[in-house]
């Protein structure tokens, strides 16, 4: 356990070489190599990077709720963790105990303490061999010469593909070896054991190369004759999918055909065939076989069997109540089959896998005990849009029949009998319960506080301390009113001080958050994992009755809108000082989407979340209170929550839509609410008409007089091509379309880099449609939480 105690230099040593300790990060003590040689190997975690260091190969570990702990060895993006290859996908590793090594035969081989070793290349191998991960993510094998030299190749990973297609990697047949390069995906984004779908390069019969996509060894779409590199108005649907930086590569000869294809600016690409079928790129999010599945979200149908035409399943954090209809528990299926049983079988009206881990299928119908409960955990059920329209998407009691209108009205009578009998009983026992729950309550503290092994990736430790309610008590004077430091989106916060002089400031959550206490805990976890230096640090938490706090270091600075939007303590921002502020939260906010392996979307970034240290430095606050609260709470709280006006990209405010770039554009708000001093929802009158910061801003840009827009209050003279740039930067975060908008890494390079010519923006969105967006916004809100949080799955990567 650690706490805060000293400071300065030391606590800044102290932390380092906890963060080295605890990350299997850049910081991992043993030297970063790209090779293995025999005798040679890594440990769980330990890994090789290739020289760019791009990419990684080591063990990633997994828990699941029902402690099933397993590791698979594989190749990720060192940027964002996701995972590209999978060694061995069908045998994962249990166990506490391995390594991935060359034995002196040069055979690569998974070790573990849980069975025989599992070998990588059995057919072929060399006491002269060496292993490279090589700059394009293949790991190869290759026998070497006696002067190093290579001889020949006994083994490579591009030959074994999983999931992911990558630039240089074949889709296709070795002809000469009968070897298929296919790609199948992964059961669920947990288990990589191959799944439903399929996708190759071939002929299908007909004698026309051509991707075809399968089900279970059925073909389900494919694309026809293909020349992706034509890029003339008539393959303009396939030049939506493929941005205009790809070369496809088409090779058919006597020893192989194939399709490949290379990016020329070198950026990240990927084609993944998620578990439900689709198949998309990471530079272009676009699902490009939408017939993937039976309308499960993500994909679209072929044919309906006996589903309507209107029927499509919808995404639901919560549980079914009542009996399945039918429950599988084989691990090899997963979604992708689950949602084609639900939808040919015509009294499935909701599916959901059987296993915490994405594995097994469980069918349900509509009989009488049948309802759907969000409870807003992680548990997600797939439900038939029409039988949540008929029952509202709450709670849905089955068969609505108006015939059986009587039965209601007897069952509703002993029901009413019913209570008032047991109504005395009850309150004896709740009695009990509470005294019960209280006991269980504090075991799962004292699990917090003694935990060592956390997470899925190997990481060890965590600095949370559990307060007892009377110290925080004691610290903040009684929650009084003199220390009490505002009222944020989820609750009152307050000052305190410990009895060591540790200042810190508490932050009550609202009762009616509706988590339990062990999804409550696994938050606080990840997020106690979140450490950047502008990010505010969780110290720990304090949980008394059904109340729940959380203890974070105090930032005596207050937050930033105290300080911008005040007209004389504006001046003590010079310009230096905004400028760094800009850098931090940019940084903050880039760790957030991407460094930081759970990729948090902060949803909710506004000057007034923005904390100033004693010197000013930025630390962004409330991030990850969106997955402390579920989906359901957000809901209910949504003014509050969810966005704040003015902060909210278009995509956001009307659909509900979230990514990173909903974050990007509330930076491109903030930077300009930097730059001028003005709030965005302030009124400028130009042209005669009222218009937001956002809109007066590129009203501005497009007669170039910019310049108006700066901050009469800073002094300093040579500032103004610096700031002029981050308007520029912020017009180009505040784009209508998400897709035209920069990602922070982008930001932090226009920032950084002036010589780096930036695009013109294009013209924002609400600098017109004001009035609109205010109506819609009350819509919009509710139908935000029916859009699937992509931060559940990025765990797993
Ligand atoms: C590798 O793992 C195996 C199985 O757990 C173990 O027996 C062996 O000692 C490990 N090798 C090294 C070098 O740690
Ligand atoms: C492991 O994968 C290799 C291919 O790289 C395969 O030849 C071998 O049979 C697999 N071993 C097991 C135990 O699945
Ligand atoms: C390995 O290299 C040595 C010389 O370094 C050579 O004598 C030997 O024949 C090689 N063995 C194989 C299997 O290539
Ligand atoms: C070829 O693809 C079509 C769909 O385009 C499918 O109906 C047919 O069964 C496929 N043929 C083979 C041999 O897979
Ligand atoms: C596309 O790839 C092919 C073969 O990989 C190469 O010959 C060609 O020069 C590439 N085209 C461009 C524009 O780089
Ligand atoms: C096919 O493989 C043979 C033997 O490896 C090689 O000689 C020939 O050049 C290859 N053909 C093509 C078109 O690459
Ligand atoms: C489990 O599912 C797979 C894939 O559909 C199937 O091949 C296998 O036979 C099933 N196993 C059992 C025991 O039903
Ligand atoms: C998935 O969960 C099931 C049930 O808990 C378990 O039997 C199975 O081993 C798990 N799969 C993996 C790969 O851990
Ligand atoms: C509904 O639940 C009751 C008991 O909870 C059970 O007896 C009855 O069979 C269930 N009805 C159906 C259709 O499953
Ligand atoms: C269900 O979803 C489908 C496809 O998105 C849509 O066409 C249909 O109108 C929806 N039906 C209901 C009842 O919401």
């Amino acid at each position: 356990m650690v706490v805060m105690k000293a400071r300065g230099f030391s606590t800044v040593v102290f932390f380092l070489i906890l963060s080295c300790l605890w990350m299997e990060g850049p910081c991992t003590s043993h030297a970063q190599t790209d090779t293995l040689r025999p005798g040679e190997f890594i440990g769980f975690l330990d890994s090789l990077v290739s020289a760019n260091g791009r990419f990684r190969l080591g063990f990633n570990r997994f828990v699941d709720s029902s402690n099933n702990d397993y590791r698979y060895l594989r190749i990720s993006y060192d940027e964002d963790g996701a995972t590209v290859w999978v060694a061995n996908r069908t045998t994962p590793v249990f166990g506490s105990g391995g390594n991935f090594t060359m034995d002196a035969d040069g055979f690569l081989k998974i070790m573990h303490d849980q069975g025989s070793p599992i070998v990588l290349n059995p057919n072929r191998a060399s006491r002269n061999s060496s292993a490279l991960l090589q700059n394009d993510g293949n790991f190869v094998l290759t026998e070497l010469n006696p002067d190093g030299s290579t001889r020949q190749i006994l083994w490579e990973s591009f030959d074994f593909p999983t999931d992911t297609l990558l630039p240089g990697m074949k889709l296709g047949v070795n002809l000469r070896t009968g070897q298929r390069w296919v790609l199948t995906s992964s059961i669920s984004n947990n288990v990589a054991t191959p799944g439903a779908f399929s996708l190759e390069w071939g002929n299908n019969g007909s004698g026309i190369e051509q991707l075809i996509a399968r089900r279970r060894g059925e073909v389900y779409w494919t694309s026809g004759a293909l020349n992706l590199n034509d890029r003339s108005f008539e393959n303009i649907l396939w030049m939506t999918f493929f941005p205009s930086n790809y070369n496809f590569s088409y090779i058919s000869n006597e020893n192989e055909s194939y399709l490949s294809y290379s990016v020329l600016d070198g950026a990240l690409s990927r084609w993944r065939l998620n578990p439900e079928g689709g198949i998309s790129d990471i530079l272009n999010p676009v699902f490009l076989s939408s017939a993937a599945c039976y309308r499960s979200p993500g994909c679209q149908l072929q044919e309906p069997a006996c589903k309507s035409e209107t029927d499509a399943f919808l995404q639901r954090p919560g549980l079914f109540r009542g009996f399945p209809l039918s429950s599988e528990g084989n691990l090899s299926i997963g979604l992708g089959d689950c949602s084609a049983q639900c939808w040919n079988t015509c009294s499935c009206v909701g599916y959901a896998t059987l296993h915490t881990n994405g594995t097994g299928c469980e069918l349900w119908s509509r009989d009488l005990n049948f309802s759907v409960i969000e409870t807003g955990n992680s548990r997600i059920v797939y439900v038939l849009n029409s039988t949540l329209a008929e029952g509202g998407s709450d709670a849905v009691n089955g068969n609505g029949n108006e015939n059986n209108w009587w039965i209601w009205i007897i069952i509703a009578f002993a029901a009413v009998l019913i209570i008032l009998a047991l109504g005395f009983l009850c309150y004896q026992r709740r009695k009990k319960l509470q005294e019960d729950k209280e006991r269980e309550d504090e075991d799962i503290l004292l699990e917090l506080t003694t935990s060592n092994e956390i997470g899925n990736d190997g990481r060890k430790g965590h600095d949370l301390k559990v307060f007892t309610f009377a110290s925080i008590m004691a610290a903040t004077n009684d929650f009084s009113s003199e220390n009490k430091l505002g009222e944020g989106g989820f609750g009152p916060v307050y000052k305190g001080k410990l009895p060591d002089g540790q200042e810190i400031a508490v932050k009550r959550l609202s009762r009616s958050s509706g988590q339990g206490l062990v999804e409550f805990k696994n938050e606080l976890i990840l997020i106690a994992k979140l450490q950047h230096m502008n990010l505010v640090r969780l110290l720990g938490c304090c949980v008394k009755g059904g109340e729940k706090m959380l203890i974070y270091e105090f930032m005596p600075n207050k937050s930033l809108d105290f300080f911008l939007f005040d007209p004389t303590r504006r001046e003590l921002l010079n310009w230096t000082t905004r400028y760094s502020i800009i850098e931090g939260i940019a940084q903050g906010l880039l760790y957030l989407h991407r460094h930081s392996r759970l990729r948090v979307i902060h949803r909710d970034l506004k000057a007034s979340n923005v904390l100033l240290d004693g010197d000013m430095n930025p630390k962004i606050s409330d991030f990850g209170m969106a997955r402390i609260f579920g989906r359901k709470e957000t809901e209910a709280n949504t003014n509050r929550v969810v966005g704040t006006y003015g902060y909210m990209s278009p995509e956001y405010a009307m659909e509900g839509n979230f990514s990173e770039k909903s974050d990007v554009y509330s930076f491109g708000v903030l930077l300009l609410e930097l730059v001028s001093g003005q709030k965005n929802n302030s009124t400028f009158h130009h042209l005669d008409r009222p218009m937001n910061l956002v809109g007066y801003a590129w009203e501005l840009w497009k007669r170039e007089r910019s310049i108006e827009l700066l901050d009469s209050k800073i002094g300093d003279k040579n500032f103004r091509s610096q700031a002029l740039r981050c308007i520029h930067v912020g017009l180009l975060c505040v784009q209508e379309s998400a897709i035209d908008r920069p990602n922070m890494s982008d930001v932090i390079s226009m920032l950084a880099n002036e010589t780096v010519p930036l695009p013109a923006p294009k013209q924002n969105a609400f600098s017109t449609h004001q009035k609109l967006v205010e109506i819609s916004l009350s819509r919009s809100v509710q139908e935000s939480c029916s859009i699937s949080a992509s931060v559940s799955d990025i765990e797993s990567r």
